[in-house]
């Protein structure tokens, strides 16, 4: 009797075994065939708990250059949003014409990198707000014109106190901007469909890119859902980009003038690569006009190596598989 139910068990635990061997076997040579595991880059989530309010509220802010100092720049003069969220300029340009000092990064899938601007110097996008705002050379105002604008203003007054349930503040400003820009995440493009599994969503080119991607050492700064926007990195890191006779000015020494080390001179936040292809003219002062050209740039001065034109582009055909559009409310 008790022989039997050992058997049995025996043969229950084996049956359980080969159940268990057979599931995992179907479910890897499934994904395999569908979805490269463990990828280093992951696909962007479409944009989930936000508020559609204060999301309304704040593209209108975004768009309203009655925000300026001279009512002529708006956010999105600079950040374009049905050009990639960019205004194709090398530097970017303020009021009355004036020149900034750097390349305008795009807003677009801006909520995923780990701080903002070129140099990291502000941590979150609420904070972000008041710097273009207050800065002479983009909106040239500060904030009792601002708020007295938006009080007198009977709409912005009423979704104010709907919303925020006050007068608008500078808090409410920040917050629903910010709100605005979380907003703007490029989910489904075709990468990130090739990554859910998806495996004709991008072309052999393309998958060719992004093994070179991979396999020259790109990935090892450019990672993660924002393909970058997560780490602080060189420029030139091994080998010098600015030599002795290039003119270096004060904004190519990125993270240096915020802590005033040696070692942080040219260093910048990786930036994020999602729809880069749209975003031309590259790096933080808009020199570069071309994607190729930055490729091979990288590979110089990043990699130390100098890539053949058919695997630049063979990684340009990937990168150009990164755009993907807004969900729009
Ligand atoms: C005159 C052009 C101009 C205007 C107007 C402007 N920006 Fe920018 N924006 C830039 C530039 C240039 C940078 C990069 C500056 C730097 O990193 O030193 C930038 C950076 C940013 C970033 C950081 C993105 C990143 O990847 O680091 C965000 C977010 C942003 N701007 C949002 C806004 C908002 C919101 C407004 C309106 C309140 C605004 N900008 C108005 C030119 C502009
Ligand atoms: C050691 C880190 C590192 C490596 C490796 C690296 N990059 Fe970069 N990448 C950066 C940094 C930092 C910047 C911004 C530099 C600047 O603007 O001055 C950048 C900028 C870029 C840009 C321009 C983005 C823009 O919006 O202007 C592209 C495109 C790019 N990298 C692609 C690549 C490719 C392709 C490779 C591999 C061949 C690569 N990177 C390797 C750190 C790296």
């Amino acid at each position: 009797m008790l022989s039997h139910y050992f058997n049995n068990l025996q043969f229950n635990k084996l049956a359980v075994s080969i159940g268990m061997f057979l599931c995992v076997v179907t479910t890897v040579y499934a994904e395999q065939d569908k979805i490269p595991l463990r990828e280093p880059i992951t696909p962007i989530p479409d944009a989930i708990g936000l508020d559609d309010q204060k999301i309304i509220l704040g593209r209108r802010l975004f768009h309203d250059p009655m925000l300026s100092g001279d009512g002529t720049v708006s956010c999105a003069s600079c950040h374009n949003l049905n050009n990639a969220g960019v205004d194709g300029l090398p530097i970017a340009i303020g009021v009355k014409g004036k020149l900034g000092i750097r390349n305008a990064p795009t807003v677009l899938n801006s909520s995923l990198s780990f701080r903002q601007f070129w140099d990291g110097r502000v941590a979150t996008l609420e904070e972000q707000v008041s710097s273009p705002l207050l800065n002479p050379v983009e909106m040239a105002t500060n904030w009792s014109d601002v708020l007295k604008y938006l009080g007198s203003d009977k709409n912005y007054a009423s979704d104010f106190k709907k919303i925020y349930r006050e007068t608008p503040s500078k808090k409410s400003v920040e917050n629903a901007i910010a709100e605005f820009e979380r907003s703007l995440l490029t989910p489904n493009g075709d990468f990130d469909r090739y990554l859910k599994g998806d495996s004709s969503a991008i072309d052999e080119q393309a998958k060719r890119g992004y093994y070179y991607f991979k396999s020259y050492g790109c990935i090892s700064c450019h990672q993660g859902m924002a393909v970058g926007g997560n780490l602080y990195e060189k420029l030139g890191i091994v080998k010098p980009y600015y030599d002795e006779t290039t003119m270096v000015t004060e904004p190519d020494l990125g993270r240096y003038n915020l802590t005033g080390e040696d070692e942080h001179k040219f260093e910048f936040k990786v930036p994020s690569l999602r729809n880069v292809a749209r975003t031309a003219p590259y790096l933080h002062d808009g020199s570069i006009a071309s994607l190729e050209q930055v490729v091979a740039i990288m590979a110089e001065y990043q990699l130390g190596r100098e890539l053949s034109s058919e695997h630049i582009d063979d990684i340009v055909s990937f990168l150009e598989t990164l755009n993907g559009d807004v969900d729009e409310k």
